[in-house]
């Protein structure tokens, strides 16, 4: 018997390449009249930005930037940008970049009309009210953050990242457009194609999932396996980018409505302290991760390794072929092992801990204590060239 569910979507999806030329007709829905976008340096330097404030502006609506938000996005950076939101009475917000810049416009909607510090709404349900209309528009194939309904910021007296997780700050609206991919650097593209795989394998494979999840999941590993290694050593084919943006919107939605396990787990503790890439960190734990869960899920780790085109009848060994064939596809993209994080291994006790306080961790397919946490970051690390 399949287990009760409920299924949300509270986002609306307009995907496609060149889909961005809808911008307008739907901050028009939204009736916006002064937009905040909310981005990083990097995309005003590129020029990217201009594109998004020449449609604001045909639209006779007013636009602010705000590119202030860091790589795993901080409490201050959060409550700064609201704080910022408050005072030119914006009254829609469009996030555009990664997911750091997404994830921290979902709290900002937050508290620009609920006050407080972005702390308070720390886990689940605990928006009562509306948030700010959100637009999302993302430039990397990686995060699902456009659909998710989930923000992951970095609490930084405590040195951890934490959720908040409500329906509330789902985007109203996602443009996906995978034209917009089409110059992400090699590595940025490894990390976060990485990221989404990890999304899609954790989302069908989670305690909690369920058949709309594992489907979706599914079919992104399909996906994005068989397109990262050509978007990352030919940025420009448009092909791959399609697939990989797609493959990244399935897999956030097979996550967000399951759950992510024991990689995200350990990549966030590894994120949250050393400040690294988030996509780098799963792609350094994934395998490891992956072989401790294998007695508790030959099956579906056999059909992931179909999905990725490997031909092998027996389900023990196709999965612990699709293990190798993960780790050999890191390599190949690019992505280091996890000495290239100057990780100190005094903080192994630290990181298990915070792995094991992790939300995600009872979502995990096998039952994972701090030691065996511990165990997995010690076999990251020797087994790293
Ligand atoms: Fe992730």
């Amino acid at each position: 018997m399949i287990n009760p569910f409920e299924f949300v979507l509270p986002t609306k999806i307009r995907y496609g390449a060149g889909i961005l030329k809808v911008l307008g007709e739907e901050l028009r829905l939204l009736k916006a009249k002064k937009v905040m976008i909310i981005t990083d340096g990097g995309l005003v330097n590129a020029g990217m930005v201009k594109r998004i404030e020449e449609i604001i502006r045909t639209e006779g609506m007013k636009s602010i930037i705000y590119d202030e938000i860091e790589a795993n996005p901080k409490d201050y950076n959060v409550e700064a940008c609201a704080e910022k939101a408050r005072v030119e009475s914006v009254d829609t917000l469009l996030a555009f970049g990664g997911g750091s810049p997404i994830d921290a416009a979902k709290a900002v909607s937050v508290l620009v009309r609920q006050g407080g510090k972005v702390r308070d709404y720390k886990g689940k349900g605990k928006i009562k009210n509306d948030c700010l209309p959100l637009i999302t528009i993302p430039t990397t194939a990686g995060t699902g953050s456009e659909i998710t309904f989930s923000s992951v910021i970095t609490d930084t007296k405590e040195k951890v990242k934490f959720t908040i997780k409500s329906t509330a700050i789902a985007a109203k609206t996602a443009i996906i457009d995978p034209e917009l991919t089409l110059s992400v650097p090699p590595l940025i593209t490894a990390a976060t194609g990485i990221d989404a795989l990890t999304h899609a394998i954790e989302g069908y494979t989670a305690n909690c999932t369920e058949p709309i999840a594992e489907a979706v999941g599914l079919y992104a590993v399909e996906y994005i396996s068989g397109n990262l290694e050509e978007a990352v050593k030919n940025g420009r084919n448009l092909a791959a980018r399609d697939k990989m943006m797609m493959g990244s919107l399935m897999a956030g939605l097979s996550f967000s409505h399951a759950d992510v396990a024991s990689v995200h787990c350990m990549a966030e503790a590894l994120g949250s302290l050393y400040d690294a890439p988030h996509g780098m960190c799963n792609a350094i734990l994934l395998p490891y991760v992956m072989e401790y869960n294998l007695p508790a899920a030959v099956c579906k780790y056999a059909r992931i390794a179909r999905a990725m085109g490997i031909k092998e009848k027996d389900d023990y060994m196709a999965a612990v072929k699709g293990i190798g064939h993960i780790k050999k596809l890191s390599k190949e993209i690019g992505l280091p092992g996890i000495r290239s994080l100057n990780v100190n291994t005094d903080d192994f006790v630290l990181l298990a801990e915070m792995s094991e306080k992790n939300g995600s961790n009872n979502s995990n397919p096998r039952k994972i204590t701090k030691d065996e946490y511990m165990a997995l970051f010690y076999k990251a690390y020797y087994d790293c060239d």
